[in-house]
């Protein structure tokens, strides 16, 4: 696994090096195997990446008639939902490119049965992937963000989903929000191609500085479990959620 830590001003010089990522991620995908298959990430920080990839100078490099949009996690809610991750994603980034709705794979988090939620995007990936019965997809780009105690994707600390139980989508009860959440499993993850972390804020600068120096206990800090396996991982991180971190991080 490579590794790089990049600390940057803000947030939108967060989603500009992201973006050349996604870029990069996407055309060699295509060039390699005609297809980029990408996990969104939830949360607020992507919202500043979307903006750009719809914009020039990023947009006339995508090959949107070649991409296959997936999610990492989903909240409990219908797709309209001001709380969906779908909904975000599409309302910042979908809905403004010619990306078709059979190219957009979301998790059906309106039904009241997370399991069935779970098992049903389950399915999805092992078709839209091909897979034989025990193997992982492999995703040429995922995007997480991190949550202030560590979380990532909708594995929280303490919860039921960060156990490697082999599945690859999982329901999970969250206690702290009350909710009921669905989530790619970390050896999901794990296997992808690249991976890039966008984290922003002061409030996750202990949570940060725990993961990337502290002793590895991911019950406690699930965005630990992240380490892909033949694949790269890019932590961009603003100058406020690095502010703890104690060693020289490449500066921009
Ligand atoms: C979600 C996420 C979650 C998110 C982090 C960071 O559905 O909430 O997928 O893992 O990425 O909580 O969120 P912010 O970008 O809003 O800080």
């Amino acid at each position: 696994m490579s590794r790089t830590i990049e600390l940057f001003p803000d947030v939108s010089a967060i989603a500009q090096k992201a973006a050349a990522l996604y870029v990069e991620a996407a055309q060699q995908a295509v060039r390699e195997r005609g297809v980029f298959r990408v996990a969104m990430a939830g949360g607020s920080t992507p919202k500043a990446l979307h903006a750009l990839l719809v914009a020039e100078p990023f947009r006339s490099q995508l090959p949107f008639d070649k991409m296959q949009i997936f999610f990492g996690d989903e909240r409990h809610v219908p797709p309209d939902h001001s709380d969906s991750n779908y909904r975000m994603v599409n309302e910042t980034f979908i809905s403004k490119t010619p990306i078709k709705p059979d190219q957009v794979f979301r998790i059906k988090a309106e039904l009241a049965d997370t399991e069935k939620a779970a098992l049903d995007y389950e399915q999805t990936l092992k078709t839209q992937f091909a897979l034989k019965p025990t193997a992982l997809p492999r995703f040429d780009l995922m995007l997480l963000g991190m949550g202030n105690e560590g979380h990532t994707l909708s594995l929280f600390p303490g919860t039921t989903a960060l156990r490697d139980n082999g599945r690859l989508v999982v329901r999970t009860w969250v206690g702290k929000l009350f909710t009921e959440r669905i989530t790619c499993t970390a050896p999901v993850a794990n296997n992808s191609a690249a991976i890039i972390f966008m984290i922003a804020g002061a409030d996750k600068a202990p949570a940060l500085k725990a993961v990337l120096e502290g002793p590895f206990e991911p019950e406690q800090l699930p965005s630990q479990l992240i380490k892909p396996s033949n694949g790269k991982l890019f932590f961009l991180v603003d100058s406020a959620a690095g502010g703890m971190l104690s060693k020289e991080w490449a500066a921009h």
